[in-house]
């Protein structure tokens, strides 16, 4: 039986229940992502950059993500654990520790397709995607992605304010314009 949304819930779902919760969840994005025809027919065909909700739970979040080339998140915390699975493109992920005033870089991950990257919940990360092509990936949260207080920072100055999820959502919009006049105008 082709796999589906509700058994990707279900993996996770089964997999939080264990006792180190993100290294379940890594083991199951890792055997999702290593086929290639499996997961991309559960999240069916991908058109434009955006973030679609699979799941959403007080204990589980989890996300379709698809980032638009060219595009970049400025950096952000979850503020619980996270584990990122590639499956489509690749994602480049900065991170950054907090000092004084703002942050400081502190290394970065690529993460092509095949991929699964777990960030702890204390992680600071930016995420571009710098190739010609959208980036896929399945985002699982170890809570309520969408409540909670958080905070952003700003690329160019690194100056902390509370995390805007509808601003992140304008972002994808942008991108997804750009992309399209990009593509019609050759
Ligand atoms: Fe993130």
């Amino acid at each position: 039986m082709a796999l589906t949304v509700d058994d990707i819930v279900g993996r996770c779902q089964a997999a939080i229940a264990e006792h180190t919760p993100p290294l379940a969840v890594r083991d199951v994005l890792d055997e999702l992502v290593a086929d290639p025809i499996a997961l991309p027919g559960a999240l069916g065909p991908v058109e434009q950059g955006g973030i679609t909700t699979l799941h959403h739970a007080p204990d589980l979040t989890i996300l379709h993500v698809v980032w638009v080339p060219g595009m970049a998140l400025n950096p952000h915390e979850h503020r619980m654990w996270a584990v990122i699975g590639m499956y489509g493109g690749q994602e480049d992920n900065a991170f950054y520790r907090r000092v004084p005033g703002g942050l400081e870089p502190s290394g970065g991950r690529e993460l092509p397709a095949g991929d699964v990257l777990v960030l702890g919940d204390d992680v600071i990360h930016s995420v571009s995607n710098t190739r010609r092509q959208f980036a896929t990936a399945l985002h699982v949260y170890g809570g309520d992605f969408f409540a909670g207080e958080r905070s952003e920072w700003t690329f160019d100055t690194f100056e902390e304010r509370s995390r805007d999820i509808a601003g992140s959502m304008r972002l994808f919009d942008e991108a997804n314009e750009r992309w399209r006049r990009e593509q019609t105008q050759g």
